[in-house]
């Protein structure tokens, strides 16, 4: 049975790039619930035609896919022209804190000089609505819990959130311009999987993230979990982050989307967490209560970088989006394990 939402929705047609990775995928699946008809770019550098399969198999349709980077302005151009693409949601980037610091200049490269190029092809062919991937790593350590849209963006701590920073800050100035109409979504720390099991999250390597490394430590692909650092002014020593379920995440770009189609404003950002903060080990509780499971780890240093304790004030998503959280932390950790399952098999 279609909703009133489906039929609103329907044909509009998104281009979302990056749609095969983590975040990507699962927003595919949510616009395609939603009505909408998404085009995926991705270059597969950090995911697979398996992700494809899977969109197809929860939902049922399989999305028109191009393997390209979004570097290729020309091939974003001639994809914008020939579907028709009302708004784009732009994922395609890369991710890693501690590689950006190695490679800083792929970094720029890829995460700066893609949005330009996608912008360019945005001009070039008349498409103005875009939603883009920011992160509260713009907040750095913000003096006031929780951050707000307003809290002060701070000088970044690596070349990865100084990409973040900077893309905000194009997108800022062009949309003075008049033209544009764009959604910075900052989100905080994304982990979970889809409750079908079918997408999740699945870095390559060994993860740099806490919840694939708890999955990946309790399923014996890695021998134990180190906690950076347990001497934090936090109630029991280890860093608070805002964790928030990929499903809640993905339903915020459908939201971003919808509000695009009726704002006046040129340039908004939102903070899009559950506005609630976890410590580390608060996080590996709640994993071993919902699954059942004991998790090998121990305390180590601290991780150069890191933040001490951040979460989000969400009432803006809550009230300008009609936005809001759903999923605790229980059921990230079971979805994240459930996945971790999957796999396995
Ligand atoms: C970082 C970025 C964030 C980015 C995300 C994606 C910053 C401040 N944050 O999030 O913007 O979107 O990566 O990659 O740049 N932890 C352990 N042991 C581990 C792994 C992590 O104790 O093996 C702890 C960390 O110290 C941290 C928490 O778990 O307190 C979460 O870490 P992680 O999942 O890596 O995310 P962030 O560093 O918060």
């Amino acid at each position: 049975m279609f909703n009133v939402q489906f039929l609103i929705h329907m044909k509009k047609t998104i281009l979302v790039t990056g749609g095969l990775g983590f975040i990507g995928s699962h927003t595919v699946v949510e616009l395609i619930q939603s009505g909408y008809t998404p085009v995926i770019l991705d270059d597969l550098s950090n995911s697979s035609l398996k992700v494809l399969d899977g969109i197809e198999e929860i939902t049922r349709v399989r999305p028109i896919f191009y393997t390209k980077n979004v570097l290729d302005t020309l091939a974003v151009e001639q994809i914008l022209k020939e579907h028709n693409i009302d708004a784009v949601i732009h994922f395609a980037a890369f991710k890693a804190v501690g590689e950006s610091v190695e490679k800083p200049l792929e970094y720029y490269h890829n995460n700066v000089g893609g949005l330009i190029s996608l912008l360019n092809a945005m001009k070039k062919t008349g498409v103005q609505k875009l939603v883009f991937s920011s992160s509260c790593t713009v907040y750095g350590q913000p003096e006031k819990l929780p951050v707000t849209e307003n809290s002060p963006v701070l000088k970044a701590e690596s070349p990865y959130g100084n990409t973040k920073k900077m893309c905000e800050e194009i997108l800022y100035d062009i949309s003075k311009t008049g033209q544009d109409k764009t959604i910075s979504l900052r989100y905080f720390n994304p982990v979970g999987a889809h409750p079908s099991s079918i997408i999740g999250e699945l870095p390559l390597g060994i993860p740099n993230n806490l919840v694939p490394f708890i999955t990946q430590t309790t399923a014996g692909w890695r021998e134990q979990l180190t906690v950076f650092g347990n001497d934090y002014n936090t109630p029991d020593g280890t860093c608070i982050r805002d964790y928030i379920h990929v499903v809640d995440l993905a339903l915020a770009h459908v939201k971003a989307l919808e509000y695009l189609d009726k704002t006046d404003l040129n340039y908004d950002v939102f903070n899009i967490g559950t506005g609630k903060g976890s410590t580390v080990l608060e996080a590996i509780k709640a994993f071993e209560e919902t699954t059942s499971q004991k998790l090998n780890f121990k305390i180590g240093n601290r991780r150069a970088g890191d933040i001490e304790k951040v979460w989000a004030d969400c009432t803006k998503a809550n009230t300008v989006l009609g936005w809001q959280a759903k999923f605790d932390i229980k059921q990230m950790m079971l979805d994240a394990w459930n996945w971790q399952k999957r796999l396995e098999k």
